[in-house]
């Protein structure tokens, strides 16, 4: 899409404008970035009781890392050069703060696991306005200024919509970021539970049903929702993304699978972490003092794929207790699983917008991490 090319253009301006500012990245009056060393480092730390998940950047300003403290009900500004940081708190107490994304009017949107609201935080001064849901008065709690309408994550790009997984109300919903009004579009099988939310191929959007064990795409302009079966029962989808090709990877995270979907053939496919690192395909760096459930079941969650063309994924997010992040490459089916210094960390979401390295938080772990690739 012609607004991506833009954006990864700029991308990579930024890129080389800020390449100085890391002591290690800088040759040749600053024209040249040199590839740091391939690896996770924590670049900044929270508290255990933040609970850190997911990471965004402006496209303008990569060096401003925007993560949300989900217990902590606050949307933290990291400078992930100089390591400052700054707390913005949701205006609702109850909050929760869930899935972000910056979309095409500049905001960061972000969603609330409990505040029945969709809020737009402005970059430039951290501020928050609130958008509450209309779909109220269905039952007696939903008055209250922490409901049920459970909504886990946010996306677009597509269109001029903020779109998002409404787990209580079983749909896919829309706020204008322009009008403000508000759609939603209900999951055709009952208690889908939709949760991640991305942009899927052409036009659309495409997410995860952890418990319809399917992932759906809906298009932005016809409305249409598509459902894809996963193979294997119980798997928990979990993590989706679309590729540069529009080939859709998804995780199961019951499973310990990842794969892809193919919208135009309809076929999905199953890839077992288990089954690779059965055969030797698979490699573990970093400090082998690190602890964490993944040495036993991979558990993988949210999936990005790379500049590389690799396909990376946290392992173990959440509450899981997971330590690695895993990098998949399709061409030669080999998998890197990269430890996070920190044991037990959960690390918790992953973003792919630096052209060099993938940012994530750790849900347990109390961090800020980066794999650089
Ligand atoms: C981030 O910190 C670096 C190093 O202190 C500084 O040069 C840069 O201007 C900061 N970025 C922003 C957007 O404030
Ligand atoms: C819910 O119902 C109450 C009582 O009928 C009404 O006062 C209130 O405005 C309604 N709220 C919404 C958001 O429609
Ligand atoms: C989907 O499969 C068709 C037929 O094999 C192929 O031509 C196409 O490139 C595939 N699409 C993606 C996105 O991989
Ligand atoms: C392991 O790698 C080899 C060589 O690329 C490939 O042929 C084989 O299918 C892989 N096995 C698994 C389980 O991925």
């Amino acid at each position: 899409m012609r607004t991506q090319a833009i954006a990864a253009l700029f991308l990579s301006f930024v890129t080389l404008a800020t390449a100085c500012s890391d002591a290690t990245a800088c040759v040749n009056g600053g024209h040249q970035r040199v590839k740091r060393d391939e690896g996770i480092i924590e670049y900044a730390a929270v508290t255990l009781l933040d609970t850190a998940c997911e990471t965004e950047f402006h496209p303008d300003q990569l060096d401003i890392a925007w993560v949300e403290l989900i217990a902590s009900n606050t949307i933290l500004r990291v400078n992930v050069t100089s390591g400052e940081q700054q707390r913005f708190p949701l205006k609702n107490p109850a909050g929760l703060p869930s899935g972000m994304e910056f979309l095409p009017d500049g905001y960061l949107w972000l969603s609330e696991v409990a505040g029945n609201s969709m809020v737009r935080l402005d970059p430039a001064d951290g501020s928050m306005t609130e958008y509450p849901f209309p779909w109220s008065n269905i039952t007696v709690i939903d008055d209250l200024p922490v409901g049920i309408r459970v909504t886990i994550d946010v996306s677009g790009n597509r269109d001029r919509g903020a779109w998002f997984t409404a787990v209580g109300l079983n749909g896919i919903g829309r706020i204008d970021i322009d009008t403000f009004e508000y759609e939603i579009f209900p999951l055709p099988n009952l208690l889908s539970a939709p949760l991640i939310i991305q942009g899927g191929p052409g036009s659309t959007m495409v997410f995860s049903e952890i418990l319809g064990n399917r992932v759906g795409t809906i298009d932005v302009n016809t409305k249409e929702i598509k459902e894809y079966e996963i193979p294997t029962p119980l798997s928990l989808p979990q993590g989706v993304a679309t590729d540069p090709d529009g080939l859709i990877w998804w995780s199961g995270t019951g499973s310990g699978n990842i794969g892809t979907i193919n919208v135009t053939t309809g076929e999905v496919t199953e890839i077992s972490i288990a089954e690779i690192r059965a055969s030797g395909n698979s490699t573990v760096v970093g400090d082998p003092g690190s602890i964490g459930s993944s040495g036993a079941l991979a558990l993988p969650g949210p999936i990005r794929v790379g500049a590389d063309g690799k396909v990376y994924f946290v392992e173990g997010n959440l509450v899981f207790l997971g330590n690695r992040v895993g990098q998949y490459d399709p061409k030669t089916k080999q998998l890197v699983e990269f430890l996070t210094p920190t044991s037990l960390s959960g690390p918790c979401d992953i973003n792919n917008q630096h052209p060099d390295a993938m940012y994530f938080a750790e849900f347990t772990g109390a961090h800020l991490g980066r794999l650089d690739y």
